[in-house]
């Protein structure tokens, strides 16, 4: 007879079995269902458990902002709730960003002559008082300060820029250009692009690459979270609302101006080409086009973008840039992903571009020359 020590040999696998489909059981609910809170992973299974940050509560939704930050969404939410008041006499303001004098002012006079009251121009020159061509020019300049490429001394000229523009409540459209700048279309049809729009045309993408969100810094945080950091060409136009905008927030604009400047934390971040990208993506998304209406050809793929030279101008040149209609934007880790995007204009495929960059000073004549026909394309 068996005493009750003995277990029957057959019960003993059974146990063992049954002990082991529960921890299987266990674990897979464990993979399937991972546990809501960090302690509990933690403690049951530490390899199933992500980082100790993932398990932070979602900061986007339930995050408390600050005094400083709550007040800057109140008053941009106010500045875009405020219906645009229609001017009488609306102008747009062309806002030249230079270091001194300007090749295509010639160009430029072409472009204005007979729109006299729906233009005018403001001109920072940072580095030597220019010397201008054509009378159309005099007297445009504004008090400037020294501009040192990709520092936030860049933004603040163009914040300088939009300010002086400001002032006439004409203005309701504010287009930046290079001294470097062409226009590619008659004044009519610039003015109706941009005036006969609600958008504001603000270059906007999301790049994953060392050049884009890894030029990204913790020290941002919380207000700009790196899911939200964006690029884009520094080469805007925006409606007066948005001017506005750019002036009334300081909030992200020091969040760039301390953290995103070249060799921050080793690395180079340039505030012109994340600020207001990432601030637009952040408070109005669908009030900016995601392209910059200037055209710069990237495809060399090279540190700085074609510059054109007097043998590159030709008609079928400028028809080439002037028909596309699709903006191009390229991730700039390994993969080189390619983003397409047709240019929609209220709804609308439209050509993408109204001005164009980068033209050497000899291009002038051949400019000039082909201007009446470029412009009725
Ligand atoms: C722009 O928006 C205003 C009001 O929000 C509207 O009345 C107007 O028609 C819009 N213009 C265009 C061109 O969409
Ligand atoms: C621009 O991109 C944002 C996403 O970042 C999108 O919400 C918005 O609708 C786009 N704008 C237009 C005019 O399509
Ligand atoms: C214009 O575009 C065509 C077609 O993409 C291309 O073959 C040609 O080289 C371009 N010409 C210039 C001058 O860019
Ligand atoms: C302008 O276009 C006309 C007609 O297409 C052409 O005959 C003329 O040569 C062109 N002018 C220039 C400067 O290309």
């Amino acid at each position: 007879m068996p005493t009750p020590r003995h277990r029957s040999p057959s019960r003993r696998p059974l146990w063992i079995i049954a002990l082991l489909f529960f921890v299987c059981m266990s674990l897979i609910a464990l993979y399937v269902y991972p546990p809501r809170r960090y302690s509990t992973c933690y403690f049951l299974s530490s390899n199933v458990c992500g980082p100790f940050t993932e398990w932070l509560p979602p900061v986007r939704h339930s995050r408390v902002y600050t005094d400083n930050e709550l007040a800057a969404r109140v008053v941009i939410s106010e500045i875009l709730s405020v219906p645009t008041v229609e001017s009488k006499n609306t102008k747009i303001a062309f806002m030249f960003l230079t270091p001194g004098s300007m090749p295509f002012e010639k160009l430029w006079e072409k472009f204005f002559l007979g729109h006299e009251d729906r233009f005018s121009i403001y001109v920072h020159a940072s580095r030597e008082k220019p010397v201008h061509a054509s009378p159309i020019f005099f007297g445009t300049e504004i008090r400037s300060e020294k501009v040192a490429w990709g520092k936030i001394s860049m933004v603040d000229a163009e914040k300088r820029l939009l300010a002086n523009a400001l002032k006439d409540t004409d203005n309701q459209h504010f287009v930046l250009l290079s001294e470097s700048c062409v226009p590619l279309h008659n004044f009519d049809y610039v003015y109706n692009y941009l005036m006969g729009t609600n958008v504001s045309f603000i270059d906007c993408f999301e790049d994953p690459g060392p050049h884009g969100t890894g030029r990204y810094s913790q020290h941002m945080l919380p207000e700009i979270e790196k899911e939200d950091f964006r690029k884009g060409a520094q080469w805007f136009s925006v409606k007066r609302q948005h001017a506005v905008l750019i002036l009334a927030d300081s909030v992200y604009y020091t969040k760039f101006k301390l953290y995103c400047r070249p060799g921050m934390e080793g690395r180079n971040c340039y505030a012109d080409e994340h600020y207001l990208p990432t601030l637009f993506h952040m408070v109005d998304p669908s009030g900016i086009a995601n392209w910059s209406v200037t055209h710069v050809d990237w495809s060399e793929g090279k540190w700085h973008p074609k510059a054109y030279r007097a043998r590159d101008v030709t008609f079928e040149l400028l028809k080439n840039i002037t028909s596309i209609d699709e903006s191009i934007h390229v991730s700039s880790d390994s993969k080189k992903v390619v983003q397409r995007r047709p240019c929609v204009w209220n709804g609308m495929k439209r050509p993408c571009y109204l001005f164009a960059r980068k033209f050497y000073p000899e291009t002038l004549d051949s400019l000039m020359h082909l201007f009446s026909n470029y412009t009725v394309i």
